[in-house]
Formats: structure tokens, sequence, C-alpha cells
């Protein structure tokens, strides 16, 4: 069993939602891989204990790292955490990972709820593809997009069908701008995490991490145990790497098996 070292040194990676949970552990892995990392996240301070994202990723491992507010449901200022790479060259992978979690019966779900939800996760992922591939192309460059989509990408969940739709989008975002940006050389990819335990899930995940081999999820996890966030890092690094050349439009689920059964 061996463990990939990934080599992103001279990279300039931006990961949103950085702050915390996957896109925490996704920038701290690029940080440790030798990447300069932009975190474009609505807060600069995680939730839980730690220092920010940016400055762990300076202290642990001696890398260079900043954060820039961005809220992502704004194209503009998304176009501003693009701009702000340029100051390192330029944005070689774009990580589309900041969304809002709701949940919520179908027939109560009011407009502003559902508009505030939409704008967050599709247009921040739309854009930021935009943003991203349009910065790439300017410099000739072949760079990378991944995106945080879900197991709700592929499959409903009670009361989820807001949080659901949106992330249903982001599989045909990623996909059709695969094909469409293709022809820069730039390759789109997703990973779709699984129940994993993190702010988002607040409230469930201490009872769940105990539970998940004994049902304590809406279905059983076949691996056993609940996911954590550094579980997607590896993945998102794989896929923005040369070692997946050959891999666009694809979605992968990091997710224990849940989506198996
Ligand atoms: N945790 C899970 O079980 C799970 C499962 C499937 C998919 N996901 C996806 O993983 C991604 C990260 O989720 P997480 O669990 O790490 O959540 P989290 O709440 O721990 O982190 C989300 C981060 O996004 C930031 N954010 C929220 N709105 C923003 C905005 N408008 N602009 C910029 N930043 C904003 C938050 O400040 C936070 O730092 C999301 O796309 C989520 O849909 C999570």
């Amino acid at each position: 069993m061996g463990t990939v070292h990934f080599d992103y040194d001279g990279e300039t990676v931006i990961v949103t939602g950085a702050s915390s949970g996957i896109g925490r552990a996704i920038a701290l892995r690029f940080g440790e891989a030798g990447a300069t990392v932009i975190n474009a996240d609505v807060r600069e301070e995680p939730k839980s204990d730690g220092e920010p994202t940016h400055e762990k990723i300076v202290d642990e491992h001696k890398g260079t790292a900043e954060f820039v507010h961005t809220d992502v449901s704004k194209p503009g200022e998304l176009e501003a955490v693009v701009e702000a790479a340029r100051e390192y060259g330029g944005v070689d992978v774009m990580v589309n990972n900041a969304a809002m979690q709701h949940s919520e019966p179908f027939l109560d779900v009011d407009q502003e709820a559902f508009d505030e939800l939409h704008h967050t996760n599709i247009r921040g992922y739309f854009f930021g593809t935009q943003a991203a591939a349009k910065d790439m192309i300017d410099r000739g460059e072949e760079g990378c997009i991944v995106n945080t989509a879900s197991i709700s990408s592929e499959v409903a969940q009670h009361d989820q069908v807001q949080y659901d739709s949106t992330k249903g989008a982001i599989k045909m975002i990623t996909k059709g701008t695969a094909l469409e940006l293709a022809d820069h050389g730039i390759r789109v990819n997703a990973i779709a995490p699984g129940q994993i335990a993190t702010e988002f899930t607040e409230g469930w995940s201490d009872e769940a991490q105990e539970a998940a081999g004994e049902g304590g999820f809406i279905k059983p996890v076949p691996l056993g145990r609940a996911g954590f966030p550094e579980d997607l890092a590896g993945p998102a690094l794989f896929l923005a790497s040369d070692d997946a050349d050959y891999i666009t439009g694809e979605l992968l689920f990091v997710d224990g098996g849940w989506t198996a059964i």
C-alpha cells in the first residue's frame, strides 16, 4: 500500500471555501505539495480550533499562501480572486468547493432561501470555472478545474431537494465545461464526497462517526466509518495532477462505498 507524494511546486491553486472542512484539507495538502495556495472564502477563521488555513500553510510547510475575502455567489469577486492569483503567475488549478447546505421539506422552501442556495452553489461553480478558464486561456496555459460535487449529485435524500438540485447541476457544469474547455487543454473533474464529518454536517458528525458501521447514517457506509475531510484531499490532488491527464468530465465518488449500495 503506497502513499502518493504529489509535487505542485511552482503551481498556483485557488480553493474556494478553504477556511474549514473539505476545502481546508484540500488546501493544506496542496500547500504541503509545494503549491502557492489562495483561500477564497467569506470568512478567514476556521469554525473549529486552529489557525487560518493560509497561515498554517506558511507556518508548517514554509509555503506561500494567502486569504482573499470572496463571496462565490458574486461573479465579480471570483474574477477578483483570479486576478489576485496573477501576482503568482496566474491560476493553474481552480478548486470550486464553497457551498451552502440547506435541509427543509420541499413544500416549505421559499424563493429567497432557494435563490441564496442556488446563487452560492451554482453561480459559484459556474463563474468560478469561467473566470479561471479565461485566465488560463489568456496566458496560454493548460490548467485544471476540480469541483466538489456530492453523492447528492446522483442520489436524492429526504428534505434535501434544494441542495440536491444544486449538486446535480454541479455534475453537469463539470461535464459541460469539460467538453467546452477540452480544446484549450483544460481538464474539469469533480470529487463527490459521501457523508463527511465537517461543520457542514454539524449536529450529527460525532454520533455518525460512531454509528457509521451500524447503520447510523441514512444507510450504512460499507467501509464502516464516517468520512473525514482528509479523505478528499488525495483524490482532489490526483484529479488535478498529470497522472490524471486523460481524465476529464469525471465524478470521482469518495464515499466509503455508499453509492455502491
Ligand atoms: N460534509 C459533507 O458531508 C459533504 C458531502 C458532500 C459534499 N460536500 C461538499 O463539500 C464542500 C465543502 O463542504 P464542507 O463539508 O467542507 O463544509 P464547511 O461548512 O466545513 O465548509 C464550507 C466553507 O465554505 C465557505 N463558504 C460558504 N459560503 C460561501 C460563499 N458564499 N463564498 C465563499 N465561501 C463560502 C464557508 O465559510 C466554509 O469555510 C461543499 O461543496 C459541500 O457541498 C460536503
